[in-house]
């Protein structure tokens, strides 16, 4: 996506849109149009700037050559994630369902990272059976159960044991995952246990430490802090006879997402590699937000504005349905109209149709101004977007777009009432044991 973007909408005024490669946003939804009528909303997503976004960050962090493995989670379209693939991307999956994915859009074993706080048995049989190149395990138990596998498949895995280092982010607290009350990652004292008795899983190469501390962190301190955990983890772990040979610091690079704070990328790479110049580590990084986030938006038509007092809603034909981040994370997404009218600004409240107080994408905004029928883009709904819809009041998730040198392509299909009620079934369930 250009970088055609001006002061964050709001008090100091509004945002132009930006183009998607090369093609004006104006035309994305008329574009849609032709072929789903009565779309009213949809994802786009710039391929040629995730391409760019995917040379940028290998490049920066060269000197490690380390496999960087795009999380899925952050938006799993495959005709993205396919252009990740050819970029150079590996692929980071939390489920079973990412990692078919990746394997259908073209990632081999040696570029497939498995993650995940719930590991299942049809997972770990799958890694073994297919291989990927490492499982971050989160649990000492979670070691039986991928040995179990790998010894059924006659394969090894490379595992490593996610640690919980204790440290806080800035940022709201869901997004926070390495801190003491975070569900994820194990003891620094149980991993140097295990990593000291990993003669116990013959089938797994036990000698890797992971880390992901959170996401969307503006400054590269709490990366610094957890890697230094992982020096020290490993440097242990070697005087107790067990080196270590691999480090996943995870993901959690920040993007600006209007705020004017973007994660020093180039700078941190370059602090990374005058810290680990002398260790010899195999290196993997989980960029997922960064990689994403800021080449997709979210259009939607202006269904309704409503005055009710001195208050204006403006309510969009999207809603927290398709981007969850307002509600959930209090996050805000800059939005600018496609077509911007002139006449001077109003103060606004941007809603979506969901039968819910929290369906509110931005409050007391200062926007030009919108008629029922005009265009917005939220801009920077690349990661986390489409990925986290849903179905909620009966709304089909929307159709997503891709741009690539200057042409649009349908890459996935809005889905329609009649889509919502494909999988209601009446099928009688046969008594007896479960088995
Ligand atoms: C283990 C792990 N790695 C990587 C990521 C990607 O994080 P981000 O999108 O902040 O880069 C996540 C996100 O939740 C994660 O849980």
């Amino acid at each position: 996506m250009s970088a055609n973007r001006g002061p964050r909408a709001g008090s100091e005024g509004a945002t132009r849109a930006p183009d998607l490669a090369g093609v004006p946003l104006s035309a994305v939804l008329p574009a849609l149009q032709r072929i789903e009528p009565h779309a009213r909303a949809c994802w786009a997503y710039d391929l040629d700037a995730l391409e760019r976004r995917a040379r940028r960050f290998q490049s920066a962090f060269a000197a490690l050559s380390p496999l960087v493995a795009y999380a899925l989670k952050a938006n799993v379209l495959p005709a993205l994630i396919e252009r990740a693939r050819g970029a150079g991307l590996g692929a980071e999956s939390g489920s079973i369902g990412e990692l078919v994915i990746a394997a259908r859009a073209g990632f081999g074993a040696a570029a497939r990272v498995l993650n995940g706080n719930g590991r299942t048995l049809e997972e770990a049989a799958w890694a073994a059976r297919e291989g990927v190149a490492l499982v971050n395990a989160d649990s000492i138990a979670e070691l039986d159960v991928l040995q179990s596998a790998a010894a059924r498949e006659g394969s090894t895995l490379r595992v490593a044991l996610r640690v919980n280092p204790g440290i806080e982010t800035p940022g709201h607290r869901y997004v926070s995952t390495g801190g003491e009350q975070a569900k994820f990652g194990i003891a620094a004292g149980d991993a140097l246990e295990a990593w000291a008795a990993r003669a116990r899983w013959p089938q797994l190469a036990l000698d890797g430490v992971h880390l992901h501390v959170g996401s969307q962190l503006a400054e590269p301190a709490p990366l610094a802090r957890s890697l230094e955990v992982a020096v020290e983890l490993a440097e242990e772990s070697a005087r107790r006879a067990a080196p270590l040979s691999l480090v996943n610091l995870g993901g959690g690079f920040g993007v600006d997402y209007g705020a004017g704070a973007e994660f020093p990328l180039e700078a941190w790479a370059r602090r990374l590699a005058e810290r680990t110049r002398r260790l010899n580590f195999s290196w993997v990084l989980e960029p997922g937000r960064w990689m994403v986030a800021p080449v997709g938006v979210l259009i939607a038509e202006v269904l309704w504005v409503k005055r009710r007092g001195d208050r204006s809603f403006v309510v969009l034909a999207a809603g927290m349905n398709d981007l969850i981040r307002p509600a959930l994370y209090r996050a805000a997404h800059r939005i600018v109209p496609l077509e911007p009218r002139e006449g001077a600004p109003e103060r606004v409240t941007v809603v979506g149709p969901v039968c819910e107080s929290a369906d509110v994408f931005a409050e007391d905004v200062v926007l030009p101004p919108l008629r029922r029928g005009d265009a917005v883009a939220l801009l920077d709904a690349g990661a986390y977007g489409a990925s986290m819809s849903s179905n909620y009041n009966g709304r089909g998730r929307l159709a997503e777009v891709v741009a690539s040198a200057g042409r649009l392509r349908r890459a996935r299909a809005g889905e329609t009432a009649e889509d919502l009620a494909r999988r209601d079934t009446d099928d009688a369930l046969p008594p007896g044991p479960v088995t």
